[in-house]
């Protein structure tokens, strides 16, 4: 194998192609000012096709031959962070308003449908479905589904298995860590496993936010946190409808804490509360927590 100078830099007409083919295939606007983090996140993919700089990269990645090549660089240049019951405000809502809202409607043979859009590792869906499971043990035999989709295939891989490492288990409470994870050790040493039950609630799918999409149902609660913050504008305002189309009538929106809709109006959605938008004809219910009111 071809030994991959650690100074091959990423020059100027391949980070722009780059930049092109990430925005037409994912969304993802890449800025001149991460141009160093953008290399070194790539720099593997030259290693793992032995070629010698990126400006053959660059061309091979963008020619018919680079297809499979585009899910590679794509993964490599997602941003994955995430955490168990990130943003916990969200959660409180779906304890107790939405499940408590839905619950004698799904006791009596109706559905709920919830998606972890932009997934990343499974931390969001698992979060959502402790956090149903716990407020009513109930669901696990009602009608509710947690769809988790991502366009990285390594992190929905990843997902699916449902292994982590101790320190990303750290935002879990320990009574719940105990109830729906086993404790196990690999080489990595101590690692979370979660358990079938928490598994059985979520489907977990690669999925491009800007393809088509597969649901044929209606979706009763969307969660797409800290996804859109790496979209332009006009790509935001492309996704805002299309969540609009997919979403039921009395529906749930979350974004991430640094993202809004712009004009939620002109989009057909009315604001809930931080982050958190509902369709403007939505019945509106005052968010309370499972606590208390908000
Ligand atoms: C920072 S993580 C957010 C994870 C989780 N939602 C949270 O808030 O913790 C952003 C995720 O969005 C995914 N993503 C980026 N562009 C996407 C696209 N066009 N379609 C689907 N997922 C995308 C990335 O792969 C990444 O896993």
């Amino acid at each position: 194998m071809r030994q991959l100078q650690m100074d091959c830099t990423l020059d100027p007409d391949s980070f722009r192609a780059i930049a092109r083919l990430a925005y037409s295939e994912s969304g993802l606007t890449l800025v001149e000012e991460k141009l160093s983090m953008i290399q070194s996140r790539l720099r593997h993919r030259l290693r793992a096709l032995d070629l010698a700089d990126f400006a053959v990269y660059s061309s091979f990645v963008c020619s018919d031959a680079g297809q499979a090549e585009r899910r590679h660089m794509i993964s490599a240049l997602t941003t994955n962070v995430s955490h168990f019951f990130r943003e916990r405000h969200h959660f409180d809502i779906l304890a107790g308003t939405i499940l408590r809202d839905a619950l004698p409607r799904l006791r009596t043979g109706g559905r709920l449908r919830l998606w972890s859009a932009g997934c990343s590792n499974g931390q969001e869906a698992c979060s959502m479905a402790m956090t149903l499971l716990e407020t009513a043990p109930e669901v696990a035999d009602l009608d509710l589904r947690i769809l988790a989709t991502d366009i990285a295939p390594n992190v929905v891989a990843f997902a699916k298995e449902g292994r982590y490492a101790e320190r990303l288990v750290a935002g879990i409470d320990k009574a719940l860590l105990t109830r729906y994870f086993q404790q196990a050790t690999d080489a990595a040493g101590t690692v979370y496993v979660a358990t079938p039950a928490l598994r059985s609630m979520i489907r977990y799918r690669e999925l491009n936010l800007l393809s088509d999409w597969p649901m044929r149902n209606a979706i009763d609660v969307i969660f797409c946190r800290n996804v859109v913050i790496y979209f332009d504008q006009v790509t935001q305002n492309r996704l805002w409808p299309r969540f609009r189309t997919i979403l039921s009538p009395d529906g749930w929106l979350f974004v991430g804490h640094s993202e809004r809709i712009t004009d939620p109006e002109a989009f057909g959605f009315q604001i809930q509360g931080p982050t958190a938008y509902r369709p403007s004809d939505a019945r509106c219910a005052t968010p309370q927590t499972a606590k208390g009111k908000t």
